[in-house]
């Protein structure tokens, strides 16, 4: 599963990579959604420009129904896109691919393809407009799910889940960067298995969580655009595998049994290949590039802490900073075993490859979670580039990740 959901991720980038070139830090999957956005709203100005007709205009026109009242919260998504200078030609994403209304027709078209699987996401504030399950249930995001999942079981396509892939509820709290989104979350996946688990048997509970952390919480870049330096990245993180954790026990305590399914995340890992392989400092750089990037959420949810060189590394460099404790949060003793074997199924979301050496950071310069792992990365120009700034082709680096994520996580493939 997990290299169907690899095949998928490429397949999704492979169709956007003509729409994008130097444009700002959003997914190409974002970059193309907001192209196709783009069209139709070049051809609402263009018929917006004719001559208006009075008798056309009766509830069941087209203007009537072009933003129908779906009871949706706003997303931090929401707010982020409508920031002017964040997005490319400052779209916003309120139409975009507008699977809301079209899903029929996609699942035609998937069925003309004949996929067996379809990994999509669920809006926590289309189901929970506050965000707060206690404050309303909007039933009318309930039954746009149901009838998606209906109609792809009716298609014998399987639908895999994730119940988080970045619209947050437009925050109130601070996001990610408060505890409280823990229990908040959890409500949410619980209102999901009780809503849908008796028709979907494969949940992710998170989608990239490196990004949602570091484009989020430290550079900004993507929503909510906290800018938070060397802490904001590894206090998200902390609060969402503790709800990647919480989620994985609400299953396995109140559902299991009767749903049987299986809960899993989905992490990203770019490979990183020492510049010299017989070069120890290289080697070593290059597992710090790797374990910053998927062992910082996989080693504490496989073995039940963060790796040891991001303890080392970021300790050491808060301790040159002054300061009393070290930047990356710590797990107690009861929060490790409980984190501890969260994970059914690993999901794995692979790009491109970067070859790795040491570079010293001095501390106080930077202060940020780059800066944190001391290595420079580099690229072989003679590597395919499929048209980005960012990404290579290098099938060799897949691999090599494949194997990693074997030997160092147990073979989770199947689990
Ligand atoms: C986006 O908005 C910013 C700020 O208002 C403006 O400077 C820029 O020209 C806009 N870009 C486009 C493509 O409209
Ligand atoms: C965290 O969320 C709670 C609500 O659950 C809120 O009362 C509190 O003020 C939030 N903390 C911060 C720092 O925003």
């Amino acid at each position: 599963m997990s290299l169907i959901l690899t095949v998928l991720n490429k397949l999704a980038k492979f169709l956007c990579k003509k729409t994008e070139s130097s444009l700002p830090k959003i997914t190409m999957l974002q970059r193309c959604i907001l192209r196709t956005y783009h069209v139709l709203a070049l051809v609402l100005c263009v018929s917006a420009r004719e001559d208006f007709d009075w008798t056309k205009n009766e509830k069941t026109s087209f203007y009537y129904s072009t933003f129908p009242t779906d009871g949706k919260g706003m997303s931090i998504w929401d707010a982020f896109t409508r920031k002017k200078g964040k997005i490319f030609l400052n779209d916003t994403g309120d139409t975009s691919c507008d699977g809301y209304n079209k899903f029929k027709d996609d699942i035609t078209l998937m069925k003309d393809m004949k996929l067996n699987h379809y990994r999509f996401s669920i809006s926590w504030p289309r189901i929970l407009p506050s965000g707060l399950k206690s404050e309303h249930i909007n039933e009318k995001g309930i039954k746009y799910y149901e009838d998606l999942i209906n109609m792809l079981l009716d298609n014998k396509i399987t639908p895999i889940v994730i119940l988080y892939h970045w619209d947050l509820p437009q925050e109130k709290y601070g996001g990610w960067q408060n505890v409280s989104m823990v229990n908040y979350f959890n409500d949410f996946a619980n209102l999901c298995f009780e809503r849908f688990g008796h028709k979907v048997k494969y949940w992710i509970t998170f989608n990239n969580p490196w990004s949602i952390a570091v484009e989020g919480y430290e550079t900004g870049e993507h929503a909510p655009g906290m800018k938070l330096k060397g802490t904001g990245a590894y206090k998200a993180a902390h609060h969402i595998i503790k709800a990647h954790a919480k989620v994985w026990h609400t299953y396995d305590m109140q559902w299991r049994s009767k749903q049987k399914g299986m809960v899993g995340i989905s992490l990203t890992a770019d490979w990183g290949e020492p510049v010299d392989i017989t070069n120890q400092r290289d080697i070593e750089a290059a597992e710090r590039y790797i374990q910053f990037y998927l062992g910082w959420f996989a080693t504490p949810i496989f073995n039940g802490d963060y790796p040891q060189v991001m303890k080392d590394y970021i300790g050491r460099k808060s301790g040159q900073q002054g300061l009393g404790a070290s930047r990356l949060p710590v797990f107690s003793p009861q929060e490790k075993s409980y984190i501890k074997g969260t994970c059914d199924f690993l999901g794995l979301g692979h790009f491109t490859t970067r070859y790795i050496t040491p570079k010293n950071y001095p501390s106080g310069l930077g202060d940020s979670y780059f800066a944190d792992r001391d290595l420079a990365e580099l690229v072989d120009p003679k590597w395919p580039d499929p048209g980005s700034e960012w990404l290579y082709s290098v099938p060799w680096g897949f691999r090599r990740m494949l194997n990693f994520v074997k030997t160092q996580y147990g073979n989770p493939w199947y689990t």
